[in-house]
């Protein structure tokens, strides 16, 4: 239903799959949607296939659109992140009137929202850098939204955005993450986390492949049971239907036909650069985001697969299958909860250094339903960090590392097969490094730390003392204090 002189309580610019998606789930929900798209064509066949939905009201200019919106106004741009939401930005600022509120529900970097949000401000207007996630199916039937900007916005929004997220328990998977930039902030490292989840499944069925030598079909049966336990989730579910799912055209499984090169749009290599300028050691997902990209290294790959590279001596599974499998599962969990923990830290870190006060338990909370890396397991991190929201890290909370002293034998001998097998599995071994590392008493540090004197007067700390120290390396190798 379409009515040009009801005035709507939210916007739509922006009608690709995940704008119009998100029109029909506010639609859907009761809401009064103004619908705007730069070629009136996707307006039209919205309107055509879905206007019965709800209560839509189409316009062909920016100006209809933002006269058909009840004060405050509140319009969410659904375009590919960039120059284009710049331009729609612009457009919006210059028709609203002050108070209105510009929402941008695409994956933008969150430094340009922080920047976007500054600008939108000195025009008199709210922006909100709102993270959606759940990708088309998400958002129609109910994404999780992790929504920046000011609190008072929040105030006007945050009811219709519970309208239309995913639910669990009654509660809506939207809160207000903190202020400019954390709501995208908030949705990059869930994406970095969802590289890790995906690449530690992706290992998983790569040992019990070509380890295990088991058929696809076989393997989207362990999945499917592996659902039903500690790794019940979105991505362990849709990994079995893919992997049980044959190519039309040739009846083969239709992993074995996909080509073997990961795309990326880059939210996972935003992760990983984040972290690297935070000094978080964020391993499970920068390794993700490098082994997406060695996928890709078409040239080089085929140049090491003709024979070049020698593999060395590779010994074959000798271990029962069953129990081969109950280890890689336990690998990939340990894995996983390494990625998630590495991710919090980078949250955590990112909320110091911006100001946001970011809360981890409403992540865990939000993160349950919606978006692509809901879990049963976030229950548990939700409780972790009700136990005690300053951990330190969140394999240190007592449940999980009480599961990891069932985890930890499996993942050795899980990371130990696939060295000798000669398969990689860079997340699994990476991370088990990682929680060693962390573990250690000693690290070689102390040793990098006498080779930065060495060659640069880099000085040192005592392990048996206060102060900063140095050696005269070149001359009678006394030591001195420097500070
Ligand atoms: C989501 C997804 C979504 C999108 C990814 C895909 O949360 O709904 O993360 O945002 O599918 O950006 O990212 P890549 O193309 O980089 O894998």
């Amino acid at each position: 239903m379409t009515d040009k002189n009801e005035l709507a309580q939210i916007g739509v610019v922006g009608l690709a799959v995940m704008g119009s998606n998100l029109a029909r789930n506010f639609a859907r929900n009761g809401n009064t949607v103004a619908v705007y798209n730069r070629s009136p064509e996707k307006t039209h066949a919205l309107i055509e296939a879905h206007g019965e939905e709800g209560n839509f009201v189409p316009s062909e200019t920016i100006e209809d659109f933002v006269a058909s919106l009840e004060r405050p106004r509140k319009a969410i741009i659904m375009v590919k992140a960039g120059k284009a939401t710049d331009a729609v930005i612009d457009q919006l600022a210059e028709a609203m009137d002050d108070g209105d509120i510009i929402i941008d529900g695409g994956n933008a970097l969150f430094t340009d929202t922080i920047r976007r949000e500054k600008d939108v401000a000195a025009r008199g207007k709210h922006f909100v850098g709102a993270g959606i996630s759940g990708g088309e199916e998400g958002a129609l039937n109910g994404p999780a939204i992790m929504p920046g900007g000011p609190k008072e916005s929040w105030e006007t929004l945050g009811p219709i955005l519970e309208s239309i997220a995913a639910n669990v328990d009654g509660t809506p998977c939207v809160t207000h993450i903190g202020a400019d930039g954390a709501g995208h902030f908030v949705k990059m490292v869930h994406n970095g986390i969802e590289y890790a989840d995906m690449q530690v499944i992706g290992e998983a069925y790569q040992l019990l492949r070509y380890g295990a030598g088991m058929e696809p079909a076989e393997i989207a049966e362990v999945f499917r049971e592996w659902n039903s336990g500690d790794l019940d989730s979105y991505l362990i579910e849709i990994t079995a239907e893919v992997l049980a799912q044959k190519d039309p055209e040739t009846g083969a499984p239709l992993v074995d036909i996909i080509v073997d090169a990961a795309g990326q749009k880059g939210t996972g290599r935003w992760t990983a650069i984040n972290g690297l300028e935070l000094g978080v050691p964020i391993t499970g997902i920068a390794e993700s985001v490098f082994a997406r990209a060695l996928s890709s290294s078409t040239a080089q790959r085929s140049a090491a697969q003709e024979g070049q590279l020698p593999a060395g001596t590779i010994k074959a599974l000798d271990v029962d299958k069953a129990e081969f499998i109950e280890d890689v599962r336990r690998a990939l969990y340990a894995a996983k909860l390494i990625a998630y923990s590495q991710g919090f830290d980078e949250i955590k870190a990112g909320s110091e250094e911006f100001g946001w006060d970011v809360d981890p338990r409403d992540l865990a909370t939000i993160w349950r339903g919606g978006c692509i890396i809901r879990a049963k397991f976030l229950d548990r991190i939700r409780a972790a960090y009700d136990n005690n929201a300053d951990l330190p890290a969140l394999i240190l909370d007592p449940y999980f590392k009480g599961e990891l002293e069932d985890l930890i034998d499996p993942w050795r001998r899980v990371v130990v097969a696939a060295t000798q097998l000669g398969l990689p599995a860079p997340v699994f071994a990476s991370s088990l490094s990682y929680y060693d590392s962390l573990r250690a008493e000693r690290l070689p540090a102390a040793l990098i730390q006498g080779q930065r004197d060495f060659f640069g007067a880099h000085t040192f700390k005592r392990t048996d003392k206060p102060g900063t120290f140095h050696i005269e390396w070149s001359g009678d190798r006394s030591l001195t204090q420097t500070d």
